[in-house]
């Protein structure tokens, strides 16, 4: 039978301070409420999602993730009213596993044993002992042990809130009986709350419920502010790099680092540090990424070095080039094999072929660049007239000469050479040397009489 996992996100989080519902804030890229969903499918658990406040957002954000499955609660009555309105979508019998949004460290091997624990029983719930259990449901236990019920803290004795178990918020029901039962829970004044806690007690009195300790509190963390985020965040991004790197990625220092999820690095490749890598990003095997680096939805092939500060952006480089530092590769920028993009040179949406090199200073857009081709420094392509862009096309064995100007549309041919400090506005055939400067003037002797000139000039105003 199909396990599933409903996942709690309907309420809004207001200790966020945001105006954007507190599950869709991204941790490594990713929306919060995706972790607990990405944990649930790799349990193999199928995930279905509660959702009401900016449910549309939460939809559009989420509408690729085509699995999951969606119930509106479109006014917040509390956990247990969330669970009644999924019932809707819930099929009629099995196991749910059950947990919040907001609990993004959840590891997928943790919901599995938690749904190997259940056994036969009606509920199951999963429980941390913390040293100051603040606002979570506390875990009242008979004098056997054996799970009682939980009390949320607002409704506790004295004597309850001295209790260190809590409840993490992540259960497992028997879907039947909870169909049975809780469309008759009482709502819990003040704010006429239907708790999905109360199931415990229920399948207590039965004999059926159990508590399951999690040995590592951290995972069982709710987000609740931004300071939470941030701490999530940087718990995930070690979790993310220990995982590379027991893949035989290297690091510098990886909690420098910002590497989202998803992000593919190959065994052999490393990282330098404070080096960022983001979205739909592949870096191949014996790569290097330089200091403080930034690559964006790029890849990156084998044995390419990017010195520091090197950014990357919708782009992709074969293998053996070198870029940086201080490079900007924009979207649309193709290097082929053994290309070099040095210090201050920026690329978009140009096509680089084997073994070419701009080295320093310049600008190449909207171009398609040959084989061994050598673009001088201080290169410009002039590829926009104010109102429209045009291509450059510079031909295999081209050489550029520093601070050119190619205004475009514009073609080199093949192996022809343009001279230093040109402005090409037409096309230069193959083979062609093509030079637009002025004549160049030489006054033998000039210079003493210059500099003498001067001299003068400055006594004679300090006189
Ligand atoms: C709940 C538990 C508490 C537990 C804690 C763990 C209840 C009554 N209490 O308290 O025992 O220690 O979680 O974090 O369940 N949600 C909805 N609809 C609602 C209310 C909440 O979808 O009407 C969702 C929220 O978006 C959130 C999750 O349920 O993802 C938990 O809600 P929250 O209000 O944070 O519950 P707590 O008061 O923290
Ligand atoms: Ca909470």
């Amino acid at each position: 039978m199909e396990a599933i996992a409903l996942i709690l996100a309907a309420g809004r989080g207001t200790r966020m301070k945001s105006e954007m519902i507190k599950v869709l804030h991204p941790i490594l890229g990713t929306p919060m409420v995706m972790w607990p969903i990405k944990a649930a499918r790799e349990a193999g658990l199928s995930p279905f999602l509660v959702v009401g406040h900016q449910e549309d957002r939460v939809r559009a954000t989420l509408h690729q993730e085509s699995d999951i499955r969606f119930a509106t609660q479109a006014i917040p009555r509390g956990t247990g009213d969330a669970v009644l309105c999924a019932f809707g979508v819930l099929p009629q019998e099995g196991l749910v596993l059950v947990c919040c949004g907001d609990t993004p460290l959840l590891r997928a091997n943790t919901l599995a044993s938690l749904l190997d624990c259940h056994h036969g029983n009606l509920a199951t719930v999963l429980t941390a002992k913390i040293s100051s259990p603040a606002s979570y449901g506390r875990i009242v236990r008979n004098a056997q042990g054996e799970v009682q019920a939980i009390v949320e803290a607002s409704e506790a004795t004295a004597e309850q809130l001295a209790i260190t178990e809590i409840n993490t918020g992540c259960y497992v029901f028997d879907i039947a009986w909870l169909r049975q039962v809780l469309p008759s829970f009482s709502p819990h004044p003040p704010k006429n709350e239907i708790y999905l806690t109360d199931a415990i007690a229920l399948a207590a009195q039965e004999g059926k419920a159990q508590a399951v300790v999690l040995s590592d509190f951290e995972e069982c963390q709710g987000v609740n502010d931004r300071w939470a985020l941030a701490e999530a965040s940087r718990i995930l991004q070690e979790r993310v790099c220990r995982k590379l790197a027991l893949q035989g990625v290297g690091f510098e220092d990886p909690l420098s680092n910002t590497i989202e999820e998803g992000v593919e690095v190959a065994p052999e490749a490393y990282i330098e540090r404070g080096a960022i890598l983001r979205g739909n990003t592949q870096i191949g095997a014996h790569s290097r990424v330089g200091a403080y680096s930034v690559i964006t939805d790029s890849q990156i092939a084998n044995h390419v070095f990017i010195r520091p500060y090197t950014h990357i952006e919708h782009a992709q480089v074969g293998d053996n080039c070198r870029l940086g530092p201080y490079a900007r590769l924009r979207e649309g920028s193709v290097l082929s094999e053994r290309c070099h993009i040095g210090n201050f040179v920026e690329t978009k949406k140009s096509t680089f072929a084997k073994g070419s090199k701009a080295n320093h200073l310049s600008y190449v857009g909207d171009a398609s660049v040959g084989e061994r081709v050598n673009i001088g420094a201080g290169t410009i392509t002039c590829n926009y007239d104010g109102f429209q862009k045009h291509r450059t096309i510079i031909d295999e064995g081209a050489f550029i000469g520093s601070n050119s100007a190619l205004v475009a549309p514009v073609q080199i041919g093949s192996g022809a050479i343009v001279g230093a400090g040109s402005t090409i506005a037409k096309n230069v055939p193959s083979d062609s040397i093509a030079i637009v400067r002025s004549v160049q003037k030489n006054v033998e002797g000039a210079a003493p009489r210059f500099r003498a000139k001067c001299k003068a000039a400055k006594e004679k105003s300090q006189s």
